[in-house]
């Protein structure tokens, strides 16, 4: 287990996995079946996934990455369709669409949330608009009622990207229940991790099937199946992509999962103190909508600005409090601005969080003495800097 206070340079180290003695033996004993690859394993896990959700369907994946281009291309989204996207995310987002050929259309986000606002959108529909891809940013769902009906009104496909947000829930609604497709990370930093790896929860069977078949380069039995049927032929139904998730990464996953209320407990304390703490502290806190249940995948404050952000970033790394910037945002990206077109001006709110955010460390193996020593460097910092 990495540790916090060694020989590192961190104090607090901005991340650092929690996988257990519990993951430990259940990757040993996936080790030791036939199936290392897609097998029993990844199947018990997107059973239990699928449960935890509370949608019908789970497919396991490599990665979000994977998902996303795999929802797209399930749903036929591609050369010619245009896609409303929030300018604030992470790259993958915009990546993974731009790989199936369709544009994706950037729109401000809300300026307390981060997240793609309804009233945007709406704007940014044309007769190409083919969907809407919104980001559960930090943890806490898009308004997804409000996307429906949007959806609804325009005959719009509706994909989540819910890198961020297992535990998160909206009022009424889990990532996947209103939506035709909703993408999952467990990559190394995410609240369930394999190290790299991702889901996609659907509420239609058709989408699932068409899932199963893309992240096996479209070939229409699996390796199981010829196994237990003890038939070796298959036909490719469609060109696919090897996208999908195997034993060992299900076998990290599962007790993960088992224990997900557990850890969720443990980073909800942490939230709660450094709220206490920090409401004096002339910071912005994260905002929850209310009626929402915040994954609390990340923890982020705004300054007022960006030198002070920059002030406040370089004081708490030199006194070994790990913390990072959640996002530049898309337009200040080379890639964005030069072969995309993006301007900071044209995505204010975007530009804004994006200018003034940290994230600080939170996860549950976080100890006490961490907690209050990320609390007293963020106080006497602020205090510094403000
Ligand atoms: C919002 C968002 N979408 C997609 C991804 C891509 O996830 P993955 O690394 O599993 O492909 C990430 C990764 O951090 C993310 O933060």
């Amino acid at each position: 287990m990495p540790s916090a206070t060694t020989d590192r340079y961190m104090k607090v180290d901005f991340y650092r996995h929690n996988l257990d003695d519990a993951c430990i033996a259940s990757l040993v004993g996936a080790t030791k079946q036939i199936f290392i690859s897609t097998g029993p394993k990844t199947q018990e896990f997107e059973a239990a996934f699928a449960v935890y959700l509370g949608v019908p369907h789970a497919v396991g994946t490599m990665s979000c990455t994977h998902s996303l281009y795999l929802a797209w291309r399930a749903l036929k989204v591609g050369v010619g369709d245009e896609v409303i996207v929030p300018a604030m995310t992470f790259v993958a987002t915009i990546e993974a669409l731009m790989l199936t050929g369709a544009a994706p259309v950037f729109t401000d986000v809300d300026l307390r949330s981060g997240i793609l606002d309804p009233a945007a959108v709406e704007e940014k529909i044309t007769p190409r608009t083919k969907a809407i891809c919104p980001v559960h940013l930090y943890g806490t769902m898009a308004p997804m009622d409000r996307f429906r009906a949007i959806a609804d009104k325009h005959a719009l496909l509706l994909v989540e990207d819910s890198a961020h947000c297992v535990e998160g829930r909206g009022p009424g609604f889990a990532p996947g229940a209103l939506s035709d497709a909703a993408a999952f990370s467990f990559y190394a930093t995410k609240n369930i991790t394999c190290g790299e790896g991702g889901a996609v929860a659907t509420r239609h069977a058709e989408v699932a099937h068409k899932l199963k078949l893309l992240r096996n380069h479209g070939i229409n039995r699996t390796a199981i199946e010829r196994f237990n049927d003890k038939v070796s032929g298959y036909d490719v139904e469609e060109s696919g992509f090897k996208s999908n998730m195997y034993d060992l990464q299900a076998a990290l996953l599962i007790p993960q999962l088992a224990k997900i209320d557990v850890n969720y407990a443990r980073r909800a304390a942490i939230v709660q103190s450094y709220n206490d703490a920090f409401k004096d502290a002339g910071l912005i806190l994260p905002y929850v909508p209310p009626g929402h249940k915040s994954a609390l995948h990340l923890y982020t404050v705004r300054l007022p600005d960006e030198q002070k952000r920059d002030k406040f970033m370089v004081a708490l790394t030199a006194q070994g409090v790990g913390c990072t910037v959640n996002y530049r945002p898309l337009s200040s990206l080379t890639f964005f601005h030069t072969q995309l077109g993006m301007r900071d001006e044209d995505y204010p709110h975007a530009t804004a969080i994006g200018a003034t955010t940290v994230s600080l460390p939170l996860y549950p193996n976080l100890t006490d003495d961490e907690v209050a020593y990320v609390i007293d460097s963020v106080r006497k910092t602020a205090r510094n800097v403000l």
